[in-house]
Parts: C-alpha cells; structure tokens; sequence
C-alpha cells in the first residue's frame, strides 16, 4: 500500500473511531458502497446527486407484538436466574446481535438497595458485569462513601446489552427491555431504588424532566407485582460525574439522602 492510500485509509479509521465505530462485528470487512445483485433494494436514493440512504431496518413499534413477547418472557420468570435465562432467550431485540455478552446484573440478589444503569460500555459488553469499566470505579468508590459495597446493593442496568458503540439507547430498545428490568425489581424486591442517569429515570418514572431536575428527590414507583410502590431516588450517571467533576457535590447529596434512609428504617450502615 503506497504512503498516500495508507495515509486515507488511517483518517478513514479514525473517523469511524470518532463516530463510535469500536468495535469490529465482523471477521472481514463488508462493503456496503458496491452495486448488489437482485431485490430488494438496500438503499433509498438519497438527495439529487447525493450518495443513497441506507434503508433503515424494520424496527418493531413500542407496545407492538416484541414488546407483548417480553412481557410474557418476563412474566413467566419465577427467580432472577430463570429471568436471566429469558432474556438470553429472547430474540427480540437486534442488540444482542451487536453485543459480545449479555450483562444482567452485579452484587447481592437480596439487596435491599437496586441500582439502575443506562447501559453496558465496551468494558462490561467484554466482561458481562455491569459498570466494570472507568464510571464503575467511580460509583464504587460512591457507595464506599456511604458505607455501600457490592456486597450490599444490586447493579443492573435499563439494557442488558451494549448498544454499538456506546450510542444512546432508542426508545424501541427501552421498551423491549423495561418488561425485563420491572421483573427483576419485582422479584429482588428492593426497598429503595437508585437511578443512574436521565435514561433509566424517564424510563422508569415516564417523567420528562430532564434528570438535573429529578435528581435528589425521592419518587415513588408502582412496580407490578410488588404490594406498594418503592422509594426512587434518581442521581447522576457516574459518566456524566467523570465529565463533569462539579456535580460530584449534588451526587453526594444525593447519596447522603438514600444513606439517611437506611439508617432511619433501621439498617445497619
Ligand atoms: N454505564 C452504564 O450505564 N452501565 C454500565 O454497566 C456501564 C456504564
């Protein structure tokens, strides 16, 4: 390869680095750009003398029948390991194509605290833990700030698989998955929860706040088939404190609160 074309093919390289392209899905590289023979049509054509848009895959309609067979999966799951083992079984939701593990859960199953996640980055998609990677450290250095180990709390997160490239979820892959996510809070029955970050908060309070709104007020949820709704407290995301160090102050307000609340019903710390 001559200096020129090496030259191209590296920015070519970094541009799919900056764009969150991270991660190889294939042993061989697949060219989307040449001519493919018979129907149907991968392309639409794009702006007059434009490059053609790719056609988007179908996607199914949140509430549609994906979101009816998670339901029922979900349903259907008497114990987490039985809900783990539905999910993994559930061919509903593209992101399992993309991702390399499916990650459920980290730390005691009969925790009375629950966190909840966005999402797994490229660390735990490798590992098959959530928050493993640079904002994991951080929240674990966050619970030993208030006497919390992984011993003690339940991690989990809104999307059991990595989306490509650690771009945000849709709100078609959050509906597929929340059947999943209310399961698992139903059977590990938590006395309190804690949302990690704006995507797990609209998720699981249907509020449209933004989170620097929500955050540090206790909510209450109805979860189906629990007898009361739990206490909910949303915070900041770990990788929003790692960008923005001056929040860290709010965040542990915010976990202050949820220590008070242990205290007072009478936990030891
Ligand atoms: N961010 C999340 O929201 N979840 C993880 O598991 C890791 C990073």
């Amino acid at each position: 390869m001559g200096e020129g074309s090496r030259r191209v093919w590296m920015e070519a390289l970094a541009l799919s680095l900056a764009w969150g392209a991270d991660e190889a899905l294939e042993e061989t590289p697949v060219d989307r750009l040449s001519p493919r023979p018979g129907p149907p049509p991968t392309t639409l054509p794009g702006p007059a003398g434009g490059r053609p848009l790719p056609r988007a895959s179908p996607r199914p309609a949140a509430g549609g029948p994906a979101v009816s067979a998670a339901e029922r999966a979900a349903a259907a799951a008497e114990s987490p390991e039985a809900l783990r083992a539905a999910i993994a079984a559930f061919e509903g939701c593209s992101l399992r194509e993309t991702a390399t593990t499916l990650v459920f859960a980290d730390g005691n199953p009969e925790a009375t605290v629950m966190l909840v996640g966005e999402a797994p980055g490229a660390e735990e998609d490798r590992a098959g833990l959530p928050f493993v990677g640079p904002s994991g450290q951080l929240l674990d250095r966050m619970l030993g700030s208030v006497g919390l180990d992984r011993t003690r709390v339940l991690i989990t997160n809104v999307l059991p698989w990595r989306p490509p490239g650690n771009r945000n979820p849709t709100d078609t892959e959050i509906a597929l998955c929340l059947p999943f996510l209310m399961r698992h809070i139903a059977l590990v029955a938590p006395r309190w929860l804690v949302l990690l970050g704006a995507v797990p908060t609209r998720a699981l309070t249907g509020r449209a706040e933004g989170i620097r709104r929500l955050r540090g007020k206790w909510l209450e949820i109805p979860v189906p088939g629990l007898a009361g709704p739990v206490p909910t407290l949303p915070t900041y995301h770990p990788a929003y404190l790692l960008r923005s160090p001056a929040a860290k102050r709010e965040s542990w307000a915010d976990l202050r609160l949820l220590r008070r609340k242990i205290l007072s019903a009478g936990e030891k710390k």
